[in-house]
């Protein structure tokens, strides 16, 4: 260790504070200091600064350049009408030959949800206990049955997963103790996206502990670096991947690998897409996908007047609707391109923070204000180098509901996501001719009125063999969304399938229906014949 060079290392770039309870420090720790701030290039991390925060100061409304998507470059699962089986079955292709993977950014800190595991950890409460990994991974497993089913072809698609610091070693054990959800365990690949310091609004990089730099993940655009510095791109090209569906870990409803948006995007010949669901209403909170100086990008409700948001088209509908869900496609060549050359020119976005640091007398504080920044590139940044864009709407009550905060919020929070599959999964049966009733067997009507109508009394038994009773304190709790049905993800991907399992059959709440069931009702029917 070289610790005169290194402070005037430091000095040269006014950090010399990094080592100021250098002589509080064991050789262990001070060992550990010296090869933290080596290992950082404090050069770049500045220029990044600097420019983050000059970027910062110029939050132009950016509404005279603003214009739609155009048409022609929207799919609708509402109103693209023919065409989507045609996508469905590209997409089902391109699953079963093996050019298609899903790749999960789940380096998050989830500061806002309040665990200190990893959002994909988590159980909003099912009957089944399923968390978001484990639904996630049974999706991709009926995907590529769906596939097979199909085309006859057993197409892998393999689940990449980037992870940073906070979540890497907790979300690798979950996998292998989970056996990875019955995945094989070659094909889900996990790679770490990188830190950077977090850095005091005077520019000077924070001490978490007194032999600690401060850090937080480089945002979910940190993935493009990542993809090259953890030969990921090189991974996807040695199994001969095409297409990538990008994803974020708390939309519960995730679609993952979805062949209507994957054979949409290839229809369009798209190198880059974006899911989007229709604004709610005009001041909205989400950022709209549209061009601006005729490249593609996503404008945050920040950057926008209301007169703007406002707008409508003729047929009534807002101007700029196309609501920005964080899944993306990107063909695996662009994806290269991107990594390899566009990287370096990403801005980094400043994030005000309250981040913890060690005080003049070496004691840590914890600030009750915002005393810093945390820098982040966003993953929709690249969108701008996309000559070829297209954007897919879907149904938000079928496609979204993110789990961003803790149960006391009051929207995007564990139950919102339980009741938005839940509500999913009743639909499901409806349309494929199940019948729910009570204990007492009144039909409970297929749009319930309000939940605290309902009766669900605790532990009732349906009355078909294979649904299984489930979770009875959920199904007592007056809050809790009428009608408790969930369907595994092994039986279904969006619906499909369910029909001999419902048709005409009466079923009463709570139901869980899982994979042995199909079996199970197929055995009956033979015994019975
Ligand atoms: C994100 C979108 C927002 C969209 C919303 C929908 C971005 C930058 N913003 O917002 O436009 O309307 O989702 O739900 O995409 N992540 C990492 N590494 C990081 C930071 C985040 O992997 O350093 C992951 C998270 O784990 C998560 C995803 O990126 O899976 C989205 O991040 P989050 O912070 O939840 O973004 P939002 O602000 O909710």
């Amino acid at each position: 260790m070289n610790v005169e060079e290194l402070r005037e290392e430091l000095a040269h770039f006014g950090q010399e504070h990094l080592l100021e309870f250098w002589d509080d420090l064991d050789s262990e720790k001070k060992q550990e200091l010296y090869d933290d701030i080596k290992s950082t290039d404090i050069g770049e991390v500045l220029q990044f600064f600097t420019k983050a925060m000059e970027n910062a100061g110029e939050v132009e409304k950016v509404d005279e350049k603003m214009e739609p998507i155009p048409s022609e470059l929207i799919g609708s699962v509402t109103r693209s009408g023919k065409e989507l089986e045609k996508w469905y079955n590209e997409g089902l292709k391109q699953v079963a030959n093996g050019k298609v993977c899903v790749l999960l950014m789940a380096g998050g800190q989830g500061t806002r949800l309040g665990v200190t595991y990893p959002k994909g950890m988590y159980d909003v409460g099912l009957p089944s206990t399923k968390t978001l990994y484990e639904l996630q991974a049974q999706r991709i497993q009926r995907i590529q049955q769906l596939a097979y089913e199909k085309t006859g072809k057993h197409g892998v698609v393999p689940w990449y997963i980037m992870t940073s610091e906070h979540t890497k070693d907790p979300t690798e054990a979950f996998f292998k103790r989970n056996n990875y959800f019955g995945l094989i365990k070659e094909n889900v690949v996990m790679f770490e996206q990188n830190m950077l310091p977090c850095i005091s609004f005077e520019g000077k990089i924070i001490l978490d502990q007194k032999h600690k730099i401060s850090r937080a993940p480089d945002g979910n655009g940190g993935l493009y670096r990542a993809l090259a510095s953890c030969n990921i791109i090189d991974d996807m090209e040695q199994r001969g991947l095409k297409y990538c569906h990008v994803y974020g870990v708390d939309n519960i409803l995730v679609k993952l690998a979805d062949p209507w948006f994957v054979g949409f995007c290839i229809a369009k010949g798209a190198n880059c897409g974006a899911k989007v669901v229709e604004k709610a209403y005009p001041t909205e909170p989400v950022g709209v996908i549209c061009r601006v100086d005729g490249k593609f990008q996503v404008v945050e409700y920040s950057e926008i007047t209301l007169k703007t948001a406002e707008r409508r088209n003729q047929d009534g509908r807002l101007m700029f609707s196309a609501g920005n869900i964080c899944n993306h496609f990107f063909t695996t060549d662009f994806l290269r391109e991107l990594a390899r050359e566009h990287e370096p020119r990403l801005k980094h976005h400043i994030a005000k923070k309250k981040i913890p640091f060690i005080d003049n007398s070496g004691e840590r504080i914890v600030p009750t204000k915002p005393n810093g920044i945390k820098m982040e590139k966003f993953v929709f940044d690249v969108f701008e180098f996309s000559m070829d864009f297209a954007a897919f709407e879907v149904l938000r009550e079928d496609e979204f509901s993110p789990l961003k905060n803790g149960i006391k919020a009051d929207k995007d929070n564990p139950t919102t996501a339980r009741h938005a599959l839940l509500s999913l999964h009743h639909r499901w049966v409806l349309n494929a001719g199940g019948r729910f009733v009570d204990k007492d067997g009144t039909p409970i009507p297929a749009i319930p009125s309000n939940s605290a109508q309902a009766d669900h009394t605790s532990g009732a038994r349906a009355n078909v063999d294979y649904c299984r009773t489930t979770n009875s304190q959920k199904a007592t709790d007056p809050d809790e969304y009428p009608v408790v049905c969930e369907i595994s993800p092994l039986l279904s991907f969006s619906g499909e399938g369910l029909q001999p399992l419902c048709d005409g059959r009466e079923f009463t709440p709570p139901v869980l229906l899982s994979e042995g069931d199909y079996q199970e009702d197929k055995e009956s029917r033979i015994d019975n014949n």
